[in-house]
């Protein structure tokens, strides 16, 4: 969208509202509220989703269930306990771009990325490194460093990091591909955040994909922050496996089960080595509670532990709501919003803030990093206290998402209005 569509009145941004063919899912959150009583303007989606106000109602009904049928609920609930991950697959699935059986849900992000790293990891003394961007969220850089000292390599050797170059804050995509075919021979897996979670940087996954698999590399995502963000084809894209969290875009509730990806090409790579738990195991045969592990095909043969019910239960709620709204609708609206809060940005002209997220609405999703000079916590306090809820990142980065799903023209609107007011 050019930034010819827009103008600053608030006039503008009802207007807007108006128009929106998405805006009754606004209805389906809940918005908390303004110190002030009013809803807040909530534009922390990258963090913290939203609550979908069934979610409740969700939760209830196996709570209820619970109280009713005990143990007999997992299979004789409503929703039968044993199989209920699965009432949330063929959504999720949908959300990134994938068949069924490649998805599951389980786990959180970090143990999903060890538990796939143990099988897509195999370091050789000629292939032993791993590529992830400088900057990437400390969880995963733990993850990888840790594994490859448990393959007894040094990270000091075995892990690259790929920077922007000097004044940027951003990493090209030809010095991505330059590394890969410079480095690829050597390179046993690329693990990349789909979206980086401080700059806003949307990589592109497809060619970054393909190019590291012309080099013999396993190609994996993690998509904390581009699930439910950003339309994501794994399959198609022929990507090996990918992480999620589920309580950032896909409001699944603080600490809701992870997303775990893995190609279909390895649904029967039986020959992988993998930590394997019960319910990872043949349905068929798992509780005949035999001594030898037989995975499962597809995804649900990494799975460990029967699932925590309480804890899916929102995120089906969610899940819900996105098929309903559909990515295609919500990409649409979300580059429509983000550009216009850049527009309006641009607009206030303030010297003390820059945006670091690219401009490309290509390379980028929902969230705009913003940072400021000269004391940058005391502007995120004061508009936190006024109802203005988005985040900080050390050591000078406000990060800010206008969600499709819930947020409005006129919050963005909102937002730069006391934004700039916080500059001065
Ligand atoms: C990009 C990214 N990776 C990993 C994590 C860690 O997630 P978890 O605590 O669910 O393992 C987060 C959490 O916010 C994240 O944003």
């Amino acid at each position: 969208m050019t930034t010819a569509t827009f103008d600053t009145s608030a006039a503008f941004a009802a207007e807007m509202d108006a128009r929106d063919p998405l805006a009754s899912f606004r209805n389906q959150f809940h918005i908390p509220p303004a110190p002030a009583g009013s809803p807040s303007v909530y534009l922390c989606g990258h963090s913290l989703g939203l609550q979908p106000r069934r979610a409740k109602e969700y939760i209830e009904q196996e709570l209820d269930d619970w109280a009713k049928l005990g143990v007999e609920a997992h299979f004789h609930g409503r929703n039968p306990w044993m199989p209920y991950h699965r009432l949330l697959t063929e959504n999720m699935a949908g959300v990134v771009g994938a068949q069924p059986g490649e998805v599951v849900v389980m786990n959180s992000l970090t143990a999903n990325l060890h538990l796939m790293m143990v099988s897509f990891y195999r370091p050789t003394p000629e292939r032993h490194k791993i590529v992830i961007e400088v900057g990437a969220f400390p969880s995963d850089r733990y993850a990888v460093d840790s594994q490859i000292r448990f393959h007894g390599f040094d990270p000091a050797q075995s892990l690259i990091e790929l920077k922007p170059r000097a004044g940027e804050a951003t990493i090209r995509q030809e010095d991505i591909e330059s590394l890969i075919e410079r480095e690829g021979t050597s390179v046993a897996l690329f693990m990349l955040g789909g979206v980086n979670y401080a700059t806003g940087q949307l990589f592109d996954m497809p060619a970054i994909t393909r190019v590291g698999h012309a080099q013999g590399c396993t190609v994996a995502f993690d998509l904390a922050h581009a699930a439910g963000n950003v339309p994501v084809k794994l399959h198609d894209w022929d990507v090996d496996f990918a992480v999620w969290c589920t309580y950032k875009y896909l409001n699944g509730g603080p600490g809701c089960v992870g997303g775990c990806f893995v190609h279909q090409r390895h649904a029967q790579a039986w020959d992988l080595p993998r930590f394997a738990g019960w319910w990872g195991h043949d349905q068929e045969t798992r509780f005949k509670m035999g001594p030898g592990f037989q995975p499962m095909a597809g995804a649900e043969g990494w799975q460990l532990s029967n699932p925590p019910i309480m804890a899916l239960a929102p995120l089906r709620a969610s899940l819900e709501i996105f098929a309903n709204a559909g990515i295609g609708q919500l990409r649409k609206k979300s580059i429509s919003l983000t550009g216009y809060l850049e527009f309006l940005l641009d607009q206030a002209r303030s010297d003390r803030c820059v945006v670091i997220t690219p401009c490309e609405p290509e390379q980028r999703g929902a969230q705009l990093s913003i940072r400021i000079a000269r004391n940058g916590r005391a502007v995120l306090d004061r508009l936190i206290g006024e109802g203005i809820i988005c985040d900080w990142r050390e050591p000078d980065i406000v990060r800010v998402a206008p969600v499709p799903l819930y947020n409005t023209y006129s919050d963005v609107h909102r937002f730069v209005q006391r934004f700039s007011a916080a500059l001065i």
